[in-house]
C-alpha cells in the first residue's frame, strides 16, 4: 500500500471544512468517471459538523441522488436511539437532503447482533451485486480514531481484526453499546478511498501510534487499514498530529 496522506490543518474547525471539501471532490470524481458514489459513513462525534457542512455549505458541490449511504460500524441500538451512528448521521446530514430511501443502507442495529451483522452481508451483496467470497470496493470510507486505537469498531485485542472471511461481524467492546456492528479488514481494504478523521489533543498519542508506532494491529487496530489498491488519507488538526514525527 502507498504511504498515507497526511493533511494537517490549525484546528477543529478547519478540519472539519476541508473534510467536508475533500469529500464533495470526491464524490464528483467517482459521480462522474462511474455514475454514483458509493460513500461508508463513520460514527462517533468528530465527523458530525463535517457531516453538517456537506447538508449546507457544500449542498449543491454534490449530485446527492447519485450518491448510496452505508456505515463502516453501528451500535447494537434502534436507529432513533441517541447513541445510534445512524440517528447522527440522520440529524446532520439525510434528513437535510433531497434523497431516496433506496439510496440508505442501514445498519440494522435494532435486530440481534449475529442477525444484524448477516442482514448487512446480504445488504452488501445485492446492492454491490457481489459473488460468494466477494467484498464490496466503496468510493470512499471513513474512520474515526478511539484514543485506545480502535476504528470502526474494531477494538484491541479482538480477534475481529484479523477477520478474513466475513464482511461485516458482530462484536462485544470495551465501551457503551457494547454489542456492536464491523466492517472487517476485508472491506477495509478494498475500499478506493479510507479518509481518516481526528482532531484534538486527547487522539494525539493514538494517531501517533497508528502512524508512527510499532506494528501492532493487535494493541493498535486502525493499523489494519492498508489497502493494496487504494489510498489513504488521515485528516488531522495540529493537536491531533502533534505527536508526530517531522516529515
Ligand atoms: C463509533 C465510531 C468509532 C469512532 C471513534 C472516534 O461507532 O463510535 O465508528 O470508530 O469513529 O470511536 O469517535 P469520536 O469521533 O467520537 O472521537
Amino acid at each position: 500500500m502507498p504511504e498515507p496522506k497526511i493533511v494537517v490543518v490549525n484546528d477543529a474547525a478547519e478540519l472539519f471544512v476541508h473534510a467536508a471539501e475533500e469529500i464533495a471532490h470526491v464524490a464528483g470524481e467517482a459521480i462522474c468517471t462511474h455514475g454514483e458514489f458509493t460513500f461508508c459513513l463513520s460514527g462517533g462525534s468528530t465527523p458530525a459538523s463535517t457531516y453538517e457542512l456537506l447538508a449546507t455549505r457544500f449542498l449543491n458541490s454534490v449530485d446527492w441522488k447519485e450518491v448510496r449511504f452505508y456505515w463502516g460500524d453501528e451500535r447494537c441500538v434502534p436507529p432513533e436511539h441517541p447513541e445510534s451512528n445512524y440517528a447522527m448521521a440522520n440529524r446532520t446530514i439525510l434528513s437535510k437532503l433531497a434523497i431516496k430511501p433506496e439510496q440508505v443502507f442501514r445498519m440494522r442495529g435494532e435486530l440481534p447482533p449475529q442477525e444484524g451483522a448477516l442482514d448487512y452481508e446480504k445488504q452488501l451483496k445485492a446492492s454491490f451485486g457481489l459473488g460468494d467470497g466477494e467484498f464490496p470496493r466503496f468510493d470512499l470510507i471513513l474512520l474515526g480514531l478511539g484514543d485506545n486505537r480502535h476504528t470502526a469498531s474494531l477494538f484491541p485485542g479482538d480477534p475481529a481484526i484479523h477477520e478474513a472471511r466475513r464482511s461485516v461481524v458482530a462484536v462485544d467492546v470495551d465501551a457503551e453499546p457494547r454489542n456492536r456492528l464491523s466492517f472487517t479488514a476485508p472491506v477495509l481494504n478494498n475500499a478506493e478511498r479510507v479518509m481518516f478523521l481526528a482532531a484534538g489533543q486527547k487522539k494525539a498519542e493514538a494517531v501517533r501510534d497508528i502512524i508512527d508506532g510499532p506494528r501492532d494491529p493487535d494493541r493498535f487496530p486502525a493499523q489494519i487499514v492498508a489497502p493494496e489498491n487504494g489510498a489513504v488519507t488521515w485528516f488531522l488538526d495540529r493537536a491531533a498530529a502533534s505527536l508526530l514525527k517531522p516529515r
